[in-house]
């Protein structure tokens, strides 16, 4: 068993940064709400116990709060922002509104005259007066920014070390790691393989397992884990429903044509280009995707007899998000609606369930699956369908396979590369002219954006002489394109997608 730190999570934003900064430096951690019980807690018996940042402040009503009780336990804990009130406040501390917030990265002074850090602080709230018995370690120019009881081992900051804006920040997460609760650095993902491994073998014996395979990272590193884990005992399918990128379907067929699984392809394109047909409405996209999809796994499943156990591709944030429900929220292989119960399943196995995506790419090289595949951008469950306004046509999706990949080729030879960039093409069309012929062809539209996390983004600033390879490759390699325009909106407001 792996030495554990429990993140306890009171609605930070950082939650996960906390949990992976801490597996970064070798030691497992698992997030769980911040109400959990003494009982809980001692159950998962962390050698520490870090307390996230949240948007309320303790002498509020209805303020999130931790069992007290936890306090008592001996186990070493840092509070981090909100983290730190609920310390300063159990110890009769006190926490108030600040007369201006702190936010953005923030000078901090250290008490024992060590050089002062800039640090990113996001807080309106106060240590007002640090409790009896702890003594301030660093200030703002304003403001206490961490406090410690060595005594109790218990140490709280204001600023946020977790984020790579505070400087020397993972000292400070490491030194927590290592001098307070005395870790040994046991976790590595090279071991998760291994016993992840025996796992799977104890549970599933003989049995046969069977995964539906997107070619996302997800499943896909699951099938490369399984088959490893499971020689011969795997099937996956692969719904090819004809709205993937360029060739990417053969690529996907290829990563695990030499591996020891049974890999059963659907070419399913013509029944989902019936279904979709006449249909311009983009959640009614979604939908009919996600029932065709379904239906087609449960006839394939039906063909392949009794397979007792469905692997899934669900990794630790899924369930995170999911409030620690694994297996209870079936997570669909192309994230557009869940597999039905019916399907008669014995049992579900999430070989992934405990990891970060960062660390799901670390194990899909290690396993050998191509850098392609394992550093692929996020791909919607419904493909290029919503990346074509309007009605999806089979002549609509070659245009835009072959814009795609010229975008896609352009922009991924940049030094910096943008997080996600595709092609778009739109329901508009326009003028153009062809040698002597006038044209009435579509217009394509090129996205590129920077983002950490997808939930918001800023469009990426591509130099004019790129934009221009990328206009004049697609007007003249790519026939019915009459026009290209590059998309130059952030999210918000609009979002990543166009539909
Ligand atoms: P939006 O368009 O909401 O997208 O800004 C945020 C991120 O999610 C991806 N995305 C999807 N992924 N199924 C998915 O698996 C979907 O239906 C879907 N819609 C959007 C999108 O590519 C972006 O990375």
């Amino acid at each position: 068993m792996n030495q554990v730190v429990l993140v306890l999570d009171f609605g930070g934003q950082y939650k996960e940064l906390i949990a992976r900064s801490v597996r970064n430096l070798e030691v497992y951690s698992v997030i769980k709400h911040g109400s959990l019980s003494v009982k809980e807690v001692c159950q998962i018996n962390p050698i520490g116990i870090i307390l996230t940042g949240g948007p309320d402040s303790v002498y509020g009503k209805g303020a999130a709060v931790c069992d007290k009780k936890i306090f008592e336990l001996g186990i070493p804990i840092l509070g981090i922002c909100y983290g730190m009130h609920l310390l300063c406040q159990t110890f009769d501390g006190k926490v108030k509104q600040g007369s201006v917030g702190e936010y953005g990265r923030v000078e901090v002074f250290p008490e024992n005259g060590d050089k002062s850090f800039l640090a990113l602080m996001s807080h309106r709230d106060i240590v007002e007066k640090a409790p009896k018995g702890f003594t301030v370690t660093a200030r703002t120019k304003n403001n206490i920014a961490s406090f410690e009881c060595v005594k109790r081992k218990l140490y709280g900051v204001q600023f946020h070390p977790e984020t790579a804006h505070t400087e020397g920040g993972k000292e400070i997460i490491k030194s927590f790691l290592y001098d307070v609760c005395k870790a040994k650095g046991d976790y590595c993902l090279d071991d998760y393989i291994e016993k992840e491994t025996i796992r799977i073998k104890e549970r599933v014996g003989t049995e046969k397992v069977l995964l539906g395979l997107s070619g996302g990272v997800d499943s896909s590193v699951c099938a490369a884990l399984l088959s490893r884990a499971l020689p011969n005992q795997l099937t996956c399918v692969f719904v090819d429903h004809g709205l993937m990128r360029e060739n990417e379907g053969n690529e996907i067929e290829e990563a695990f044509s030499n591996r020891s699984l049974n890999f059963v392809r659907v070419n399913a394109e013509k029944r989902f280009l019936k279904r979709l047909k006449g249909i311009i409405e983009p959640e009614q996209k979604r939908k009919i995707i996600g029932e065709e999809f379904v239906r087609v796994f449960e006839e394939e499943a039906g063909k392949l007899g009794c397979i007792p156990f469905l692997a899934q591709g669900t990794i630790y944030p899924d369930i995170v998000e999911s409030g620690g429900k694994s297996g209870a929220t079936i997570k669909s292989h192309h994230n557009v609606g869940g597999l039905p119960d019916e399907l008669g399943f014995k049992e579900i196995i999430e070989p992934l369930s405990g990891l970060f995506k960062d660390e799901v790419r670390i194990i899909g090289r290690k396993l050998g699956l191509p850098r392609s595949l394992v550093n692929r951008q996020p791909f919607p469950g419904p493909g290029l369908s919503i990346r074509i306004i309007g009605e999806v046509a089979a002549n609509k999706l070659d245009i835009l396979r072959r814009a795609d990949s010229i975008v896609r080729k352009e922009l991924s030879e940049l030094k910096n590369p943008p997080d996600q960039y595709f092609a778009v093409l739109t329901d508009t069309r326009s003028v153009g002219i062809k040698g002597d012929d006038r044209t009435y062809d579509l217009v394509v539209a090129v996205c590129a954006v920077y983002t950490d996390d997808f939930m918001t983004c800023e469009y990426a600033q591509v130099s004019h002489k790129v934009l221009s390879k990328i206009s004049t490759r697609i007007t003249s390699e790519v026939g019915g394109v009459s026009r290209v325009v590059y998309d130059i909106t952030g999210k918000p407001p609009a979002t990543i997608e166009w539909e």
